[in-house]
């Protein structure tokens, strides 16, 4: 048998299938397995987490619907982020200018200097996947008043220079905002590139 933390994806199912050399039976739902849970967050079940391909996220040029997204940026920082020394989880999303969605969330280590941010974690895995952001969603989920630190903004203002960044605001909808707002006159090196170079 095989256990997972959340159903798995047709590709993955296909996948096991083969490692295995026949095919396997999906019995999340048995009642003997108890049925999928999701992950469990302070007694919370939390919906299980898609993967960035599985994520819906606008179609290319529709304007994102924030509800969605920002509900998966919350969970997502509930679930998933690693903040053992600050117990202040952070999750992001960033849309994509081809409909996908990429979520990061904080990731904290013994050594404090080396923490990740969320936005940073989700633009970069963005940008590993081959995609290119359009948007951010953030939330910090326990406090409503969060925003994204000032190495954030910077790298949002290189990344995502036009696209509007959404920020949780838990009980109030969330604030759009820019990046001209969150850093007007931000430097973008464009004086230290070569004019042949394309990135
Ligand atoms: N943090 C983020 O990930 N994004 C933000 O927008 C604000 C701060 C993280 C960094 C650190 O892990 C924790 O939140 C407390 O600063």
């Amino acid at each position: 048998g095989v256990l997972t933390h959340r159903p798995m994806s047709e590709s993955e199912h296909a996948l096991v299938s083969e490692a295995l050399g026949h095919p396997i039976q999906n019995v999340a739902d048995a009642p003997e397995v108890g049925g999928f849970q999701g992950v469990v967050v302070q007694g919370r079940a939390l919906p299980p987490l898609r993967s960035p391909v599985e994520l819906e996220a606008p179609a290319p040029g529709e304007q994102p619907s924030p509800a969605g997204l920002m509900e998966h940026a919350r969970n997502v920082a509930q679930a998933r982020a690693r903040v053992p020394h600050s117990d202040f989880p952070v999750g992001c999303v960033v849309t994509t200018t081809d409909g996908h969605a990429v979520a990061g969330v904080n990731v904290e280590f013994d050594d404090w200097t080396r923490g990740l941010c969320a936005e940073r974690s989700a633009l970069a895995l963005t940008l590993a996947y081959g995609l290119s952001p359009a948007a951010l969603f953030v939330s910090c989920v326990k406090v409503p008043g969060g925003t994204p630190c000032g190495a954030c903004r910077q790298v949002i203002a290189e990344l995502v220079p036009n696209g509007p960044i959404w920020i949780d605001r838990h009980e109030t909808p969330p604030l759009r905002t820019s990046t001209q707002a969150l850093l007007p006159d931000a430097f973008v090196g464009a004086s230290l590139r070569h004019p042949t170079a394309d990135r």
